[in-house]
């Protein structure tokens, strides 16, 4: 089989990179058999340097390069963990990664305008993925951002449909992060894949989702 696993910047790269964290990450993907796509995002190496760009007026499409590249130093990390199973560079677009034939694949950003999120919605429908796995720094897809709304509920499963809404309705609040963009929860819908969100520290859920076990998974499913 084969699956994508986006791995949110802020578990990967939070202020303190963690190495043993990284490693053990690599070590589970490592424990099963299928050819995995990780796609990593830009955490604090992207924000601070997109405040120090922001902070000389430089326009967002230029800040998002600063972004595109503070992904793909933390996506070597995860290649140096990974060792020689791995494509030995970041994939710079899903053509390259998908044309790469080692078992690991693992990339960053691609083009200013978005997020890593959709640049993993879209490499796993490129691929054909049946899963796509979403390790984040929220346990679940909310009715609400769980950070600003105490009164949000997890959805422990839905519909791909009420994930584009809920996302919708978030992202139209300026400062509300959600645990996907509203383009990647567009490309899970039209694309009928399953999707698992789970807390990226907990790494028994990413265990369960890779071996799909929906019994003890504390993450919420869009399928
Ligand atoms: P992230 O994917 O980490 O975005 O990319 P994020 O949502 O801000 O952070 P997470 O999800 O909490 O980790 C970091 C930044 O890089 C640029 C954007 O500016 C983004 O905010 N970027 C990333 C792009 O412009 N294009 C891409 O394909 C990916």
């Amino acid at each position: 089989m084969m699956l994508v696993v986006s791995y949110g910047g802020s578990i990967i790269a939070p202020e303190n990179i963690d190495t043993e964290f990284i490693r053990d990450v690599a070590d589970y993907l490592k424990s099963v058999e299928d050819r995995i796509y990780i796609v990593v995002g830009g955490g604090e190496t992207a924000r601070k340097y997109i405040e120090k760009g922001r902070a000389m007026d430089a326009n967002e499409s230029l800040l998002d390069e600063i972004g595109i590249l503070a992904t793909r130093m933390n996506a070597y990390l995860l290649i140096c963990a990974l060792g020689s199973e791995a494509y030995p560079r970041v994939a710079e677009s899903i053509n390259e990664a998908i044309t790469a034939e080692h078992r690991f694949v693992v990339m960053g950003g691609t083009i200013p305008g978005h997020t890593t999120d959709a640049v993993s919605a879209l490499l796993a429908e490129r691929l054909g993925a049946k899963k796509l796995l979403l390790a984040t720094s929220v346990d679940g897809v909310y009715t609400d951002d769980p950070k600003s709304d105490r009164n949000a509920k997890k959805i422990k499963e839905l519909k791909a449909k009420e994930l584009v809404s809920i996302v919708a309705k978030n992202s139209a609040r300026a400062g509300a992060k959600s645990v996907v963009d509203l383009l990647g929860a567009r490309i899970i819908e039209r694309s009928n894949m399953e999707c698992w969100v789970f807390d990226g520290k907990n790494l028994e859920d990413l265990r369960r989702a890779l071996k799909d076990d929906k019994e003890g998974f504390t993450g919420s499913i869009v399928h």
